[in-house]
């Protein structure tokens, strides 16, 4: 039996967890900081970090004393030492080398979005996933479409080349008015609304298998806003409050055709690519990845097993982390020997697989 202590603080949630053989959760301690950056329309990096170092300890701690495990019968501490927010990320990264150092236990340094991908694996399904999968990663601050042949090997097919899907919904949200974060208060306008009351342009559907959401969350921005008096619009006026809208809008209408334009140009390319690389699941993560309509449509136009974890593990959290700890241990045991704890850089920027990974042969799509 292998216990893992998972750390993860690289946005605006403080977590810890301990899992035991990578899928079995003993304790999932989320601190949520949403209530305070919700004020702000966004994450405020300064006031993360600070709420960070104030959760840290106590978060631990109870994740320790739900799992009801001494620190002797942790095996290894699994922390996201990046991508994410440096100020952030640094409370996490220093907590789990003092841990490490003072429990005498190994550090792994966890990359945020593997341990998204790593959620599919501690859900309560426990059939084994089957690879090479195809992973859609669909965030807050990530949209990549991952091919996974093995465990820790990962071969980036495409990512969004400006705005990451949630960050779209958390600003098409706040034009329209609904509070932080925009996903889920989408969703919820979204079921009240008709999704074909706008038809909102998507660019970028037939390259590859990037995306791009800054076209279409500015036609919602033309659609349902008035321009700004004697003026044109600026570049980053999408972002400003909300109070200009028409006044003929209906804002479930715009929510709901909003979601079926996001969720559209997320399943042409996943379908697109699944069938390139002839993979034998599609795997859903990320916060997005609450979002039932996506989670439908994907079910309803891929001819393959799709998979998406339980709403807890969509979010951020630590299990996944603790998840991606253990495969790694299991995949590379080497990675468990390392006791060079104060090695472990924070990497706001770094990536999943290295840039260079050649692609390997692809079908190509008919
Ligand atoms: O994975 P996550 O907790 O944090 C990051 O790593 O970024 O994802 C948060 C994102 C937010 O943008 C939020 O609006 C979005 O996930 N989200 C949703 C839903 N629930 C959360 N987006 C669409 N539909 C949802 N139901
Ligand atoms: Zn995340």
């Amino acid at each position: 039996m292998t216990l893992i202590l998972g750390i993860e603080t690289s946005c605006d949630e403080t977590a810890a967890a301990v899992v035991e053989n990578g899928t079995h959760i003993l304790s999932n301690v989320v601190a949520s900081q949403v209530e305070i950056h919700s004020q702000y329309g966004g994450v405020f990096p300064e006031v993360a970090s600070r709420m960070h170092v104030e959760a840290i300890q106590p978060v631990v701690e109870q994740a320790m004393a739900d799992a009801n495990v001494s620190p002797m019968q942790i095996d290894a501490i699994a922390v996201t030492h990046g991508p994410g927010l440096a100020g952030s990320l640094l409370v996490g990264v220093n907590f789990a080398k003092g841990l490490a150092l003072g429990w005498n236990k190994p550090l792994l340094g966890i990359n945020h979005i593997e341990g998204h991908i790593y959620s599919l694996w501690v859900s309560e399904d426990q059939t084994p996933i089957l690879f090479p999968v195809l992973v859609l990663v669909v965030s807050g601050g990530h949209t990549e479409l991952v091919l996974m042949t093995d465990h820790g090997k990962y071969l980036l097919l495409g990512s969004t080349r400006d705005d990451a899907a949630g960050e779209a919904f958390d600003k098409v949200g706040r034009m329209l008015g609904l509070p932080y974060p925009g996903g889920p208060n989408i969703e919820k306008a979204a079921k009240r609304g008709n999704a074909h009351a706008y038809q909102f342009t998507r660019p970028m559907q037939e390259e590859g298998y990037d995306f791009s959401f800054s076209g279409l969350k500015t036609a919602v921005m033309r659609a349902v806003q008035n321009p700004p008096a004697g003026g044109k619009r600026t570049r980053g006026m999408e972002t400003m409050e909300p109070g200009r809208l028409k006044p003929e809008v209906n804002v479930d209408d715009a929510a709901a055709s909003f979601q079926r334009a996001a969720v559209e140009m997320l399943i042409d390319k996943t379908v697109k690519a699944a069938q390139a690389y002839s993979v034998k699941e599609i795997l859903l993560a990320g916060g997005v990845s609450a979002n039932s309509r996506l989670r439908d449509e994907l079910r309803h136009h891929a001819a393959l097993p799709v998979r998406y974890p339980p709403l807890k593990l969509c979010t951020d959290n630590a299990a996944m982390i603790a998840a991606a700890g253990y495969f790694r241990v299991l995949s590379d045991p080497d990675s468990q020997r390392t006791q060079d704890w104060l090695a472990l850089d924070v990497l706001p920027m770094l990536p999943l697989a290295p840039e260079s990974a050649a692609p390997p042969a692809a079908r190509s799509p008919e």
